[in-house]
């Protein structure tokens, strides 16, 4: 008997169905507080369960919206009404996620690359998750691209790590969206990213393969293959897309599901029209090309909300608006006048 089965391949189908994708609304109690500094929010327990709630409640985002990834505190509050988040998303069709990494860790001996802990007691953990309602969770490694960076024992701890935490998940009924992610930050060009991505997915299947997780009953979240940061000349949407499709198209096994990506500091613009170029491309690809947005799907909604309980509605308007147009952008069928058509707001 392998670890997939029926129930989580239908899961994974459901978390990238045509036309929807994933919120990322996991940021670890750091992370939310770094996002609430910007708009000049506190960051306490009530008004992370405010904003995270205008989010899951907001009407419509079924439409667009699969799964939610949430962090170990929002998957056990409820909104205003006592019902708890979990209950708010599942009774709209929407797949509850939980992030159960603890965090990319320094490597020993090494002062610039990453090690993602938390596989001690995940076992454990996975079982209550599943109890309260996760049906997928998710695990970030990270890999940072630099001089003499990533080195083969950096991918390989990190690859090793995905597999066994995804293979923990299998066995507890949960499908795991495994995310090695290769950053954006740096001055290298589109081609090393391709390199350093292409080598981190090929070793990640492996090690997937040895612990013998099922590939249908997963998804992947990677970075695109794009231009660093700071790189002198940015690949435009199309070298993105056609570059991103090659790369995944050598190492990613058919039989998964959907690949998902991560913003990773690009605009809400820019993750938009590079998911676009990439369906509306002529290549054949076997899994649903998708988005597991966080800054690029609340970026606008942070602001418009700026602590305001008045600005609730602002904010659900301005998360569902780029919900919408990462809907369409699973079709290849945005373009920036969508941006401004009233009809789709
Ligand atoms: P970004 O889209 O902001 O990169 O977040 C996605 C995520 O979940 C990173 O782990």
């Amino acid at each position: 008997m392998g670890l997939g089965s029926a129930a989580m391949n239908e899961t994974a189908r459901k978390m990238v169905a045509p036309g929807k994708g994933i919120l990322a609304a996991d940021e670890s109690s750091g992370t939310i507080k770094k996002r609430f500094d910007t708009i000049g929010v506190e960051s306490t327990e009530e008004s992370r369960a405010f904003y995270r709630g205008l989010l899951f409640s907001a009407d419509g985002a079924e439409d667009t919206i699969g799964g939610v990834i949430m962090f170990d505190e929002t998957l056990r509050q409820s909104d205003a009404d006592g019902i708890p988040f979990v209950q708010v998303l599942s009774d709209k069709g929407i797949v509850p996620g939980i992030k159960v990494d603890k965090g990319a860790k320094q490597i020993a001996g090494s002062s610039d690359e990453t090690v993602t802990e938390g596989l001690d007691g995940l076992r454990e953990r996975l079982a209550e998750y599943f109890k309260i309602g996760a049906r997928f969770a998710k695990w970030r490694s990270v890999i940072q691209i630099g001089n003499e960076i990533p080195t083969w024992n950096g991918i390989k701890s990190d690859a090793h790590a995905l597999a066994r935490y995804a293979a923990l998940c299998q066995e507890a009924g949960i499908v795991p969206i495994v995310e090695p992610e290769v950053l954006m930050n740096g001055n290298h060009n589109i081609e090393r990213c391709y390199e350093v991505t292409r080598l981190t997915l090929q070793t990640t299947f492996d090690e997937l393969f040895d612990a013998g997780v099922a590939f249908d009953s997963m998804v992947l979240k990677p970075n695109m293959v794009i231009s660093g940061l700071d790189a002198e000349s940015q690949a435009s949407p199309e070298q993105i897309a056609e570059m991103s499709v090659s790369c995944f198209n050598e190492v990613v096994p058919a039989s998964v599901p959907g690949i998902a990506f991560l913003s990773g500091g690009q605009t809400e613009l820019e993750a938009t029209a590079n998911l676009n170029a990439m369906n509306a491309m002529e290549q054949e690809h076997p899994w649903e090309l998708s988005f597991s947005y966080g800054r690029a799907l609340q970026q606008s909604a942070l602001a418009a909300w700026r602590g305001n309980p008045a600005n609730r509605d602002a904010a659900q308007q301005a998360f569902l608006h780029r919900a919408r147009m990462n809907g369409l952008a699973r079709s290849g069928l945005w373009n920036p006048e969508c941006e401004n058509d009233s009809r789709l707001r």
